[in-house]
């Protein structure tokens, strides 16, 4: 009911606020033995921790993740296995001048009228921070589909604002802070991002994740579809204003004798439908877009309201994200890979191990 909980049979609740003493998890559901250290989650959430370039927010959190259940002598259990994060480095004085306004674009209207009460500090319940506990949750979904059928998860950036990012090779993705897969773009990213941050202005991005080397078989029609469960958990991802599956979008300009991939007794031609068929998985990879929307938080004057409906200048400070698709990648990466151990055992449930 509150939504704070993902998954059926690989179930994720996450729990906490961004200015509060520590954010988390609970993991239930994941089978027993499954080799599993904090290191194996630290691996992940350091790909997605703040402060590790200029291009993303300056708030310094460790997010060190501690195992608090479901691992004895380095493999689970079969019992929840809780992840706890401590907030270190909140700094909620910064939050004051948006404590009684509303930063256009950000969820600081939406939770007034709904809640009535709310926790302005880093945007409280509604900030990205809350995102450290599905990437140390889908760290152990990534372990478990690798271990268990070989099946990659990774993601990439395509696009930063209006620069198209070719794709040349999965080696240059970790190699430099926006997850681009073209290292001689890179330069131009980044004088793109430092103009950005001298107009104190925020942009949006497009990200692209991809899962290989998965069986055929997996997912629920008719309401729980593989891609509609896809598209659930990406839009439930802060900033996301659009998700597409294989041709996505481009499907409208196509006709069905180039959209429909060819079958033949080596496998598919093409994969316009971005490996899923009726809402299960056709064995081909699965191919997920997102369009990531421009941060809310900008240093420049909006237009907005205060809780007496007055009209206001706001003028976001404090530290942020001025292209929230910076570090957006190993987040969808961790949520894919969530989605996918959830129908891997659900499958597993009703068909055996076909
Ligand atoms: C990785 C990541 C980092 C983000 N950082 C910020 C930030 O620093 N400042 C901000 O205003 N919004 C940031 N956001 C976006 C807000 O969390 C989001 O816009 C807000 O919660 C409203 O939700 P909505 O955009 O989905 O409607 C970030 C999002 C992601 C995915």
């Amino acid at each position: 009911m509150s939504g704070n909980t993902l998954g059926k049979l690989f179930c994720v609740t996450n729990f906490g606020e961004s200015h509060g003493p520590a954010i988390g998890a609970v993991v239930d559901g994941c089978p027993a033995g499954l080799p599993l250290s904090e290191a194996d989650i630290q691996l992940e959430l350091d790909r997605r921790r703040p402060g590790t370039s200029r291009h993303v927010t300056q708030r310094q959190e460790a997010d060190q993740v501690e195992i608090l259940s479901g691992v004895y002598e380095g493999v689970t259990t079969g019992t929840p296995i809780g992840l706890l994060i401590r907030n270190t480095d909140a700094r909620s004085k910064d939050y004051s001048n948006i404590a009684d306004t509303f930063r256009p674009g950000h969820a600081d209207y939406t939770y007034w009228r709904k809640f009535g009460e709310r926790d302005p500090r880093g945007g409280g319940r509604s900030s990205a921070r809350l995102t450290a506990p599905s990437v140390a949750a889908g760290a152990i979904a990534k372990k478990w589909l690798a271990q268990t059928y070989g099946t990659v998860v990774r993601g990439y950036m395509s696009q930063l604002g209006p620069i198209a990012i070719p794709f040349e090779s999965w080696d240059e993705v970790p190699r430099n802070p926006f997850y681009a897969p073209c290292a001689s773009i890179v330069p131009q990213l980044e004088a793109f991002m430092d103009q950005l941050r001298k107009d104190g202005d925020s942009i949006g991005a497009r990200i692209e994740a991809v899962a290989e080397n998965l069986p055929a078989g997996w997912g629920e029609p008719l309401y729980d579809r593989l891609d509609a469960d896809i598209a659930h958990v990406m839009m439930g991802l802060n900033a996301v204003k659009g998700v597409s599956i294989g041709a996505g979008f481009a499907s409208i300009e196509q006709r069905g004798s180039e959209h429909g991939d060819e079958i033949t007794p080596t496998g598919f031609l093409s994969n316009n439908a971005g490996g899923i068929l009726g809402g299960i998985s056709s064995g081909q990879p699965i191919t997920v877009s997102l369009a990531i929307k421009p941060t809310s938080s900008i240093r420049i004057e909006r237009q907005s309201v205060n809780r007496a409906g007055e009209s206001v200048a706001v003028q976001t400070l404090g530290r942020h994200d001025p292209c929230v698709g910076i570090r957006a990648t190993p987040i969808v990466e961790a949520l894919l890979a969530i989605v996918l151990m959830d129908h891997a055992l659900r499958n597993r449930a009703q068909c055996g191990a076909s």
